[in-house]
């Protein structure tokens, strides 16, 4: 009989957070308050949901002992909790580099440390739990594209091209930081080279994935928020507390 692999999860919470300084100086942006909890609670939430419970968190050094303080071994979420440091924040798809042997033969969902998925937990279930091979990724449509990884599909829904941070957008279409792959990415992920900005760039694996034919392009129509921003961290709050009944004037 063949084991089943069962799904891993990956959390990325490493860089540096400049552009939230000097909140920064304080503490890893991820944990940083989101409303009532800190910020790494609503990704870690979204993959527990899924029914992930063996969880890689990588973070920066200087704030391992922050991540460890908050979230600990693991056991108080029912789940198991693994620490890998990011020396340097060299990219998105270096999480599957430091992650290679957690990882090893299975498959991985990797969420962002910023990212907020809201109300639509049963669209990130679903893709998980019916994952079996390939590469699994989330489009959402955004006002502005620009600032994300953008994918262009064709009348019948098939992707054209996947550009990370266009000037130009082909699409309203963002690819956001929730994505699923299996064993084959560390092998993508070792063979990359980095971008102009000096990054490894999550957008070549999703490349790498369309090239072979094994890329599944998902719609996500909840709520979904990258809270990179003084602005967009003071909605994810405001709207988390809306979320649970609050009234802010
Ligand atoms: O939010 C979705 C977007 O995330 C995608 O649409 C883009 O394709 C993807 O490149 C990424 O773009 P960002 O510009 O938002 O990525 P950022 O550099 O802000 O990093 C996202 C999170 O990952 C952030 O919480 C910091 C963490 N990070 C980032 C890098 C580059 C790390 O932990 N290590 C890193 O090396």
């Amino acid at each position: 009989m063949i084991k089943a692999h069962t799904m891993k999860g990956i959390i990325l919470a490493g860089g540096t957070g400049t552009r939230l300084r000097p909140l920064t100086l304080v503490t890893s942006k991820q944990l940083l308050p989101i409303y009532d909890k800190p910020m790494v609670f609503y990704p870690l939430q979204t993959l527990l949901n899924a029914g992930i419970k063996d969880i890689l968190i990588i973070v920066a050094p200087e704030r391992a002992g922050d991540f460890l303080h908050v979230l600990g071994s693991g056991k108080e979420w029912g789940a198991k909790f693994t620490y890998e440091i990011q020396d340097k924040p060299a990219g998105l798809a270096d999480a599957f580099r430091i992650g290679a042997s957690f990882i090893d033969d299975g498959s991985v969902t990797m969420i962002l440390g910023d990212n907020l998925f809201l109300g639509k937990d049963e669209e990130v279930h679903d893709a998980i739990t019916t994952f079996t091979s390939g590469g699994r990724v989330f489009a959402r449509e955004v006002s502005d594209a620009r600032p994300f990884g953008v994918v262009e599909f064709d009348a019948d829904g098939k992707v054209l091209s996947i550009e990370e941070k266009p000037t130009q957008p082909k699409s309203n279409f963002a690819l956001i930081g929730l994505y699923i792959f299996d064993h084959q990415v560390v092998e993508i992920a070792k063979n990359l080279v980095p971008s102009a900005r000096g990054e490894i760039e999550i957008t070549d694996i999703h490349k790498a994935y369309l090239e072979r034919g094994q890329l599944d392009v998902r719609m996500y129509t909840g709520e979904w928020l990258d809270t990179g921003t003084p602005s967009s961290l003071l909605k994810a709050g405001l709207l988390v507390a809306k979320a649970q009944g609050e009234k802010i004037e």
